[in-house]
């Protein structure tokens, strides 16, 4: 075992997050989840069991560099109170010491199991995957247990990760991210079988050359169909589309187990239009369906300045997911209304700009009612002198959310369609270093992240000539953090 190996001491770590969780900082998010030192991505191991909600994140508490990935662990009964989080999988054996990546969870009496994807770099730069399977200890940790899945299946490369489990017609199924070959991304779709799992093919898409990659792949079930998710990684930017490094998002429609192969009723669809989202992880818990994303982006580490105070990214707000009509729509847990403080209700002609002081942490809920003659609404939050504006356009029915007056961290447009008739619905969440977007009650969703550089509370103005904006702003406490 290497010496970075040994390194790994559990009891250690859980105490250095005890220490630094009581830590102040004017970057510290309040009300999403990140841990106080080393670098998250990915949300994996979405689970419920026993009234516990399981997260767990990809981890390197090292450093801010994507190396050395664990799986840090939180649990909540209500997405308010966490038991604090601790370290509950590390690279340990051959078949993982480079990096426990990205996976998911399920119950199985009484357990919380999970898959994840072993990573293993060769000394001659070959890499290995291994698909794992482990179980949550009652000490907090993921014991090993075996193997599930040895070698990609041929025809396809290494990039072999992030299994996705799921049932349905009481067969138990995994859902693998994959690349072919000749380097197109696929989602690739194993059974379990009496004689363990078994390859049933690449999942048909229409989509046979789009990207390089599909990372992530997550499979939900409503009652009006199938929603399958991934992350395509080499994309080509478009307008209004595809403006981030990777892309998150999914087809809806139909997936049929073997051959397998996904009927999709429309377009692949972005699930956030903001440059802060990637990696999502979604399960379902008895009726509802759960999203919690990666409010980060890969290769970005420079728009991220937390990293100079030792700790990098967070977890978006978990969204429930529902389809009416077609369309997916994703809106914040109803449990997060238990932050809700004071509040402040207005309702004003927005020719001249109507302006809302929030503080740091912050919930509003508006509309902007447009008239005959409006022509384009303006949002802006301004953070002393920075800002984040966001402008719609109401001919165009196009959305801008512009960073290019923030003076830290990432800048930039992000430009989206938004279908809007005579009132722009808006709810959105700000906290230190994150605004979550939700527009036209989550029919598009949108996460920014923003580092300002003073620690003032922001100053919310609404312009739209002949409209009128009516809402509520509440101030919101933090998550608490028990035992
Ligand atoms: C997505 C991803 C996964 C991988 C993990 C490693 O962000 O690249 O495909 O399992 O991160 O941290």
């Amino acid at each position: 075992m290497s010496n970075e190996m040994q390194g790994f001491n559990k009891e250690a770590i859980d105490k250095k997050i005890g220490l630094e969780l009581t830590k102040q900082h004017p970057w510290r998010n309040k009300f999403h989840l990140e841990m106080p030192f080393g670098l998250i991505n990915d949300p994996n191991g979405l689970c419920f069991n026993e009234g516990l909600y399981h997260i767990f994140m990809q981890w390197n508490p090292w450093g801010c560099e994507h190396k050395h990935k664990c799986w840090a662990h939180v649990q909540t009964r209500d997405f308010v109170h966490y038991k604090r989080p601790e370290l509950a999988l590390w690279p340990a054996d051959a078949w993982d010491k480079d990096g426990c990546y990205s996976g998911s969870a399920w119950v199985q009496e009484g357990n919380v199991q999970v898959a994840y994807t072993g990573n293993v770099k060769y000394e001659d730069g070959r890499r290995g995957s291994f698909q794992r399977l482990g179980r949550l200890l009652p000490d907090g940790t993921v014991q090993r247990e075996k193997l599930l899945i040895a070698a990609p299946p041929p025809g396809y490369t290494a990039h072999f990760r992030d299994p996705y489990y799921f049932k349905k017609e009481d067969r138990e199924y995994l859902l693998l991210a994959g690349q072919t070959e000749g380097l197109q991304g696929r989602v690739l779709l194993y059974g379990k079988g009496a004689g363990g799992w078994e390859f049933l093919g690449p999942v048909k898409t229409g989509l046979a050359d789009f990207g390089y990659m599909w990372e992530c792949p997550n499979l939900l079930q409503f009652a009006e169909g199938d929603l399958l998710l991934f992350c395509p990684q080499g994309l080509p930017e478009e307008p209004y589309r595809f403006q981030n490094l990777y892309q998150s998002g999914y087809l809806w429609g139909s997936l049929q187990l073997n051959p397998p192969a996904f009927e999709a009723a429309g377009d692949f669809t972005e699930l956030d239009q903001g440059f802060d989202f990637y990696a999502p992880q979604a399960f379902a818990q008895g009726e509802r369906n759960i999203l919690i994303g990666w409010a980060g982006m890969p290769e970005k580490e420079a728009e991220y300045p937390t990293r100079e105070w030792g700790w990098m990214h967070a977890l978006t707000l978990p969204r429930q997911l529902s389809l009416r009509e077609g369309r997916l729509y994703q809106e914040p847990l109803q449990e997060l209304e238990a932050l809700r403080g004071p509040s402040v209700t207005f309702a004003e002609a927005a020719a001249v700009p109507v302006v809302v002081k929030l503080n740091r942490a912050q919930e509003v809920q508006l509309e902007v009612q447009l008239g005959p003659n409006t022509v384009q609404v303006e949002l802006a939050l301004a953070f002393g002198a920075e800002k984040l504006v966001l402008v719609y356009d109401r001919k165009q029915q196009l959305m801008t959310l512009d960073r290019r007056q923030m003076h830290l961290g990432g800048q930039g447009l992000r430009r989206f369609k938004l279908q809007v008739d005579d009132r722009l619905k808006l709810h959105f969440f700000v906290d230190a270093t994150l605004v979550e977007f939700f527009f036209q009650d989550g029919a598009k969703a949108a996460t920014v992240a923003l580092f300002p550089e003073e620690a003032v509370p922001p100053v919310l103005t609404v312009a739209a000539e002949g409209g009128r904006v009516v809402g509520t702003s509440w101030s919101l406490g933090s998550f608490i953090y028990e035992g």
